[in-house]
């Protein structure tokens, strides 16, 4: 059982809170704030019982140095924006330097301060227990809330877990919850729609839905490795010809377990990636030779949207085309739509997909947008989480 924040004792305390604020930035502006956003129901909560908050998060990847291409100062301006509230911030060389330690140990009570990047220190990402220590020595209880770097076992998101008191955050909490509830008890019919350019980035979690799905549409270059299975032309096409076997022995599992598995009937196919490329109309199985099949075609997307309509639950992952290069976003944000327009509970993770689903203003209208990327991969995959792992309770 996880421990949550009803079993810890935080009120008038100093919380370390680890949140995932690793958020894309243009020009020093966060672009898409939803997991800040997503983290403030925690955040108030603990402030509401009079917590002084010291939070902690990674952002990019800077390797163990600091770069202040990758300084968390522009979060910080936008969660005070967000929380109307101030928010203590001070760009040091790392989280556990002489500078922020003191500065962090200035913190009034119930005030919130952010912690410089913490993978502006090699420690962190080699869960070394000294930096946990450090960490450790900011507050007196720990909660955990950053779901989307939970796959990580890093100082600050297993390492600190043991020498605190410590809870998941409701973010946490959630996403655990919903996923969960994919993996074990959907209300049927359950639909999966998976896309990506990859069979071998997602056939971990195809496998472990498999016991659970009614329906599982596959999308995106990945669906070209199975119409190559089952004996379709796909011409230049993206096919991982090692995983060639294994989409056919899944296809053969499938069809033994009574899952429906849709392939886009065609595709929007060119002969090159490229903004505003010429395109064509093809059957998935039938390309004509020098195109490639880059995004599902009209007659997929009306028979997918139809065929979704009666789930009850829907997880959906990965593009369905490549979504970066207009014209071929067009099969993701089809899909966007549809999932957001269906009457059943509705989950969708993973980079692009959420990209889409924010990008055409739809989150509201689904059901829980993940803030996981590889993490909700892994969860989903049957895999231990090791930042969720220390948070169970004996
Ligand atoms: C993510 O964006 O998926 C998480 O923040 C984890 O980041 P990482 O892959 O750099 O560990």
């Amino acid at each position: 059982m996880l421990k949550t924040l009803d079993d810890l004792p935080y009120r008038n305390q100093r919380v370390l809170v680890r949140v995932d604020f690793n958020v894309p930035l243009r020009d020093g502006d966060v672009t898409d704030d939803t997991r800040i956003q997503k983290a403030l129901p925690t955040l108030r909560e603990l402030a509401a019982g009079g917590a002084t908050l010291i939070l902690v998060s990674h952002l990019g990847r800077p390797k163990g140095t600091a770069d202040p291409q990758l300084s968390l100062a522009p979060v910080a301006k936008r969660l005070s924006e967000l929380l109307n509230k101030p928010v203590r911030f001070e760009g040091t060389p790392g989280p556990a330097s002489a500078a922020q330690e003191a500065f962090v140990a200035a913190a009034e009570p119930g005030s919130l301060t952010l912690v410089e990047n913490t993978r502006f220190d090699a420690r962190e990402t080699k869960n070394d227990p000294e930096l946990a220590k450090v960490l450790a020595g900011y507050a007196d209880v720990y909660v955990n809330d950053a779901f989307g770097a939970a796959h990580r076992a890093h100082a600050s998101t297993e390492g600190v877990a043991h020498l605190l008191p410590s809870a998941a955050g409701r973010l946490m909490q959630r996403e655990l919850e919903v996923l969960s509830q994919l993996t074990h008890a959907p209300e049927k019919p359950f639909n999966v729609i998976i896309g990506g350019a990859k069979v071998s980035d997602k056939i971990g979690v195809i496998e472990n839905l498999l016991d659970q799905v009614d329906a599982l549409f596959i999308g995106g270059a990945m669906a070209y490795t199975f119409v190559r299975a089952r004996g379709g032309d796909v011409a230049d096409s993206l096919v991982e010809e090692d995983r060639v076997e294994m989409a056919g022995d899944l296809m053969q599992r499938a069809e033994a377990k009574g899952i429906a598995l849709h392939l886009p009937e065609d595709s929007v196919c060119a002969r090159e990636i490229a903004p505003g490329a010429d395109t064509a109309v093809h059957p998935s199985g039938q390309i004509p030779a020098g195109m490639k099949g880059l995004d599902a075609g009209p007659a997929a997307l009306a028979a997918w949207t139809e065929q979704l309509s009666t789930a009850k639950t829907v997880f959906w992952n990965g593009p369905l085309g490549v979504f970066e290069v207009p014209p071929f976003d067009a099969g993701t944000r089809t899909i966007a739509r549809a999932v957001a327009g269906l009457n059943g509970f509705t989950v969708v993770g993973g980079g692009d997909s959420v990209a889409a689903v924010n990008a055409a203003g739809l989150s509201d209208r689904i059901g829980h947008v993940s803030t996981g990327g590889g993490a909700s991969l892994e969860f989903l995959e049957g895999a231990t989480l090791p930042g969720v792992a220390v948070l169970e309770k004996a």
